[in-house]
């Protein structure tokens, strides 16, 4: 579990390499850990699987204050599934947290809600914290459907027995993702006040953080962050690089 998970307990900073890193970038972690983020910032780190187990432990040896994540899990646990890890497999090899539901898994893999629904019950069986990603594609949005769709996903893709405390929402326009382009304030604002109003139908307990996503870089993360409606970023390149991610945390406003 990534500690202080819940609307206003923390600002999140999460970087997703998606498919990128070998064992040589256990010195990009290194120079990620030798920054130490304010207390109030959670950071963590979703490297490729291969490199799970060995980031989890240098992060731990490096004292904790970045948390070690993964990018998918099965929504299955043991059994013949080849090639699947299962949110169990991730826990023991170190991760705190699992990505679902990324919008190139639902494209790539065609992954719908409910499966994505099934595989953040997976992580919180396993005591992963989802962090379970929404967004609307650039023909939804030209569309004038960004809300409805936002809408609709944070529904169906959070299991009924997550609630705000053990979940993470994220919003990555399809469109923002990897091309430089940025939605604006307002709509961030606005699809995050749809996107946790959704999930919060039928639940107790406390408001969802919503993160944002889609090309986050250090001379754009702090107006981003500084939003009320913002409670965290997804950072995708800009995670691959030291000094990019580590100027984003530092720039993290207190929560
Ligand atoms: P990006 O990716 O920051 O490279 O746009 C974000 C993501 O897909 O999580």
């Amino acid at each position: 579990m990534l500690r202080s998970v819940g609307r206003g307990s923390a600002s999140f900073i999460v970087g997703n390499w998606k498919m990128n890193g070998r064992r040589a970038d256990l010195a990009t972690l290194d120079a990620i850990l030798a920054q130490a983020p304010r207390a109030e910032t959670v950071v963590a780190l979703c490297p490729p699987a291969q490199l799970l187990a060995a980031f989890a432990a240098r992060a731990e040896e490096g004292g904790g204050h970045v948390a070690i994540g993964a990018q998918d899990c099965s929504a299955e646990s043991d059994g013949a599934f080849t090639g699947e890890l299962s949110a169990d497999m991730l826990a023991d090899a170190g991760a705190a947290c699992v990505i679902v539901g990324h919008s190139e898994r639902r494209a790539r893999h065609g992954e719908t809600d409910a499966v994505v629904a099934a595989k953040a019950a997976a992580a919180l069986r396993a005591g992963l914290t989802p962090i379970i990603c929404v967004g609307e594609t650039k023909a939804e949005r030209d569309a004038g459907r960004a809300a409805d769709v936002v809408a609709a996903q944070a529904r169906a893709s959070a299991p009924a027995e997550a609630d705000g405390a053990s979940v993470l929402l994220a919003y990555e326009p399809v469109w923002a993702i990897g091309t430089g382009a940025v939605a604006t304030l307002a709509d961030i604002e606005e699809i995050h006040r749809v996107a946790r109003a959704a999930f919060a139908e039928g639940r107790g307990g406390p408001q969802a953080a919503v993160l944002y996503g889609g090309s986050v870089k250090p001379g754009n993360a702090q107006e981003i962050l500084a939003s009320g409606e913002v409670d965290g970023v997804l950072v995708g390149g800009a995670s691959l690089k030291a000094d990019d991610f580590g100027a984003i945390v530092a720039g993290a406003p207190a929560a």
